[in-house]
């Protein structure tokens, strides 16, 4: 059933050259990548630190791609507002960051952007129950977040699986996407539980050819 599913790949430009960010992104679309994936850290709620709104607003100049913002910070509303505001097509953000999840969701929507709900690896999808009607993609973590190049935590599997049958139960068009230690030779596990969106860094950004990475990903979803 999975190979019937229009994937698209998603390079986390977290393990790009941050020096040269926007050749960064004309290359790894020229590579194939379907969407741009942005990971926005606040050394707050993960302990890290990145890039906010005007950066996502600088590199909107140089792609046409979808640029699916990752959102790791508490509080989320304002700098969800700012990132659709500043060129994003759709902006996801963890749920236990929000205070008000419900209003989180309708305040992107209202932005006339689409929604996404982020699970830690530890964390139970139960408020998709409540809110599936306004959420266009719901995010698997598969590592913690924070940082690139972690290993793929295996029990993200199962919650694929169970994200993917309340997604059909849903009969709704939502995305599943997957998010860290995705690489070729693991990205068919992916696909197979469920998921139709893969976030991958370190796999492509650390590699000198981004299009053969993108290929053998491909392939190995074929
Ligand atoms: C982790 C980020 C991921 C990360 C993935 O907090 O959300 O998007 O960049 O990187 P890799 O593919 O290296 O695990
Ligand atoms: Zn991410």
């Amino acid at each position: 059933m999975s190979t019937q599913r229009s994937y698209r790949i998603a390079p986390s430009i977290l393990s790009a050259d941050f020096a040269r960010l926007g050749d960064e992104v004309r290359a790894v679309v020229a590579a194939g990548a379907d969407w741009i994936h942005f990971d926005v850290m606040d050394n707050h709620y993960v302990p890290n630190l990145t890039f906010g709104p005007m950066v996502c607003q600088a590199l909107r100049r140089h792609t046409t791609a979808p640029i699916d913002v990752h959102l790791m910070v508490q509080p989320v509303d304002a700098l969800a507002q700012a990132f659709c505001q500043a060129g994003a097509d759709l902006v996801s953000f963890h749920p236990d960051a929000s205070t008000h999840v419900d209003r989180t969701l309708q305040l992107i929507r209202g932005e006339g952007k689409q929604t996404g709900l982020v699970f830690n690896p530890a964390a139970p999808l139960d408020v998709l129950e409540w809110v599936i009607d306004k959420v266009d993609l719901v995010l698997v973590m598969s590592v913690n977040p924070g940082f690139g190049g972690q290993s793929f935590i295996d029990s993200a599997l199962r919650k694929i699986e169970r994200a993917r049958r309340l997604i059909d139960a849903s009969g709704r068009d939502i995305r599943l996407e997957v998010d860290g230690g995705i690489k070729v030779d693991n990205i068919r596990r992916a696909a197979d539980a469920g998921a139709d969106t893969f976030v991958a860094g370190s796999a492509i950004f650390g590699q000198s050819d981004y299009k053969a990475v993108i290929d053998a990903m491909r392939r190995a979803l074929a």
